[in-house]
């Protein structure tokens, strides 16, 4: 018989009929005449209780397994009187796979510091298979939202000669032998004996590769992992993240702030409405109050300031900041969180950064300062969306370039978007892990990803 997953079961009305489910057991606890086995497949938050009379076969040793064993058990469904709606009376039991005494996951309170050691197994605990299912809603959330506006879905490349950011953040891919490695007189290694005949790394943004199919293609959207070697050992920073960002032709700032407000909006509603389960946890176990917060975030317009006024605003607060606050700094987290936190007490939308602090590509402001940037900020997270207009004018973009001191040359093709039908555009990028921070409540990035990769962490 083929088995029936648990979430599949709560969606059956129990009458008595033979059913089979797998997975792994949560608690055993033996009475006189039986025992009550409680199971969990992964597939929903909830767990099944199996009801296991002592005259089965095998009672003896199934019913002295240890927490996360796998078994396979045959039963009836029959309705329950307690906690759950259903339960199982068993016909028979297996053990798939035992489980000896060391099994690192046991009833106490684990950490989630010992957690992220055990990586591996941490997807068996209630809090981390509900954060990847809600990960997993989120991701269909985003393409639904999307595709639904008509913005074509783009897998841009993993490995690139550029630094697209031009922020120096950039893992470097070679596949020459670091003992051996080709040097010309000066002692300089030859990179057109590389593999790519250059300089090579893996992509920190898909935004340029982007905004090459926005300028034919209209509107389209990456989703995809990007990599930074940015030294931020912080409950916010990952080496290895996924970012979403949407690029559109003929859309100036406004437009895509809007686009960002929407999308936050949507995958928050999507949450509310397709892991009721999961939140109702965090609600309970992970964040106070946060479906409340996140209902309020879902009908509620987002403030929109510049960068200008987010400085006054931070000039008059009486609040003493680490960080000394004038025109020019870029905002730290202490900033960015006074603002959301305790001034707004929501998102907000800063633009018009200065030019100095944002990267090449951004469209320059009139007042030769600023650019047309934005960042999105929200409570308890900090930055989850940057985005700009873009540079669409040809000279401007190569003076920037070459101000930045990037090499031209690597740019050639990204500035002809700019010479052959150039028109203005627009995108975004939201960090993906972020935005989960934000809806499930958890408080470290480390723990929304199911590997993560921070400096000195690669392991699994
Ligand atoms: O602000 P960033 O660097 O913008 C870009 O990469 C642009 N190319 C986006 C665009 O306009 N298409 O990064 C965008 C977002 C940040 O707001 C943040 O949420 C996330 O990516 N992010 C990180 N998330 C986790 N770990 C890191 N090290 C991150 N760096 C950025
Ligand atoms: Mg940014």
């Amino acid at each position: 018989m083929k088995r029936s997953t648990i979430k599949k079961l709560l969606n059956t009305k129990p009458e008595g009929q033979e059913i089979v489910v797998k997975g792994w057991v949560r608690s055993i606890r033996n009475s006189k005449a039986f025992s009550f086995i409680v199971i969990n497949d992964g597939s929903t938050q909830t767990d099944l209780q199996i009801i296991a009379d002592d005259t089965l076969a095998g009672y003896e040793e199934f019913s002295k397994c240890l927490n996360g064993s796998a078994f396979s058990i045959q039963g009836k469904l029959v309705e329950s009187g307690g906690k759950q709606p259903i339960e199982v009376q068993a016909i028979s039991i297996d053990i798939i796979g035992s489980t000896p005494q060391d099994y690192p996951l046991q009833k106490k309170g684990t950490s989630m510091e010992f957690l992220r050691e055990i990586a591996h197994l941490r997807p068996r605990t209630n809090t981390f298979s509900a954060v990847f299912r809600v990960r997993h809603e989120l991701t269909q959330a985003t393409h639904k939202f999307f595709s639904d506006k008509g913005f074509y879905n783009l897998h841009t490349p993993i490995l690139t000669a550029m630094d697209a950011e031009g922020a120096g953040e950039l893992f470097r891919v070679t596949t020459l032998d670091p003992n051996n490695l080709p040097l010309d007189k000066s002692g300089k290694v030859i990179w057109e004996k590389d593999y790519f005949g250059k300089e090579s790394y893996l992509c920190v943004t898909g935004q340029l590769e982007a905004e090459a199919f926005a300028c034919s293609m209209g509107s389209v959207y990456t989703f995809g992992p990007t990599f930074r070697s940015e030294d931020s050992n912080t409950t916010r920073h990952l080496s290895e993240f996924w970012m979403i960002e949407p690029e559109v032709a003929f859309a100036d700032l406004d437009e895509i702030a809007d686009l960002a407000a929407e999308y936050i909006q949507y995958m928050v509603k999507h949450a509310l409405e397709h892991c009721e389960e999961e939140l109702n946890f965090f609600n309970k176990f992970i964040e106070k109050g946060l479906v409340d917060k996140l209902k309020k975030v879902a009908s509620s317009t987002f403030k929109k300031i510049t960068y200008t006024k987010a400085i006054e605003i931070l000039t008059k607060t009486t609040k003493k900041f680490e960080f000394k606050v004038e025109w020019g700094i870029d905002l730290q987290t202490e900033h960015e969180k006074y603002l959301t936190d305790e001034h707004f007490k929501g998102p907000v939308i800063v633009t018009d950064y200065p030019k100095t602090i944002k990267a090449f590509y951004m469209k320059q402001n009139e007042d030769g300062q600023t650019v047309r940037a934005m960042d999105v900020l929200i409570p308890g997270v900090g930055e989850l969306i940057g985005g700009s207009q873009r540079e669409e004018n040809y000279e401007k973009l190569v003076t920037r370039i070459e101000s930045e001191n990037l090499d031209p040359s690597l740019y050639q093709w990204y500035l002809d978007l700019r010479k052959f039908g150039t028109v203005p555009h627009s995108g975004f990028g939201l960090g993906f892990e972020r935005a989960m921070m934000y809806i499930t409540g958890m408080s470290n990035i480390r723990d929304v990803i199911p590997f993560h990769r921070t400096p000195k962490n690669i392991e699994f």
